[in-house]
């Protein structure tokens, strides 16, 4: 069976955890797509070429989950070519037997528009914002400007702005428990996966 997840919307949305516990659900593939973006920009030199030459190692990084990762991945991330590069990897991930969750920025709008399955997660730039400064530390309120900046610039730019498809379900988790947005997602690929059936 070829079943794709698409999971996409700002970050500390939700979408890893609820990504992570759908694939687990359905004995889905998972790919956090963002961890390419990040490995691209930690390899150095040419983002161009460290997106055509990445491989599997690159991801095993452990610096790759920081905040300052995440910033600098949002930069190589609107450079047309590294997207590019990336993007027959992601759409072979995602069409492949077996069933796939995909999470990012652009899974189903560019990436997989014919996902059977799509999820935009978003909560308020506060509500994020609170959630990394719990994770990381520091200074919320600088925490929050990098939130905001990253958001302008994922959504701003010309190649595959985030924004969520046309045909995707929101779920807003500014006021709802993680397990709450779980369960919600999880119905919506249940029902999906029935009416296939
Ligand atoms: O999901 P994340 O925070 O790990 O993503 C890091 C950055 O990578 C994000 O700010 C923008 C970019 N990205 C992207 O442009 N497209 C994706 N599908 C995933 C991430």
């Amino acid at each position: 069976m070829i079943f794709t997840v698409a999971i996409d919307g700002p970050a500390a949305a939700g979408k890893g955890t609820i990504s992570r516990a759908v694939a687990a659900q359905f004995g889905f593939r998972h790919l956090d797509t963002g961890l390419l973006y990040r490995a691209v920009s930690a390899k150095g030199g040419d983002p161009v070429d460290a997106a055509r030459g990445l491989r599997p190692a690159d991801l095993d990084r452990d610096d790759l989950r920081s905040l300052a990762a995440g910033q600098a991945a949002s930069r190589v991330a609107a450079i047309p070519a590294v997207r590019e590069a990336l993007a027959g990897f992601q759409r072979r991930f995602a069409r492949e037997e077996g069933g796939a969750v995909l999470d990012g920025r652009d899974i189903g709008t560019v990436i997989c528009p014919e996902a059977e399955v799509k999820l935009y997660i978003t909560a308020s730039a506060e509500v994020r914002a609170h959630r990394r400064w719990l994770e990381v530390g520091g200074d919320e309120a600088q925490v929050l400007a990098e939130v905001r900046e990253r958001d302008a610039r994922d959504m701003g730019r010309d190649t595959s702005p985030l924004r969520a498809a046309a045909d995707a379900v929101v779920i807003d988790t500014s006021e709802m428990p993680v397990d709450e947005a779980v369960r919600r997602a999880s119905d919506i690929v249940e029902r999906a996966l029935e009416a296939r059936r």
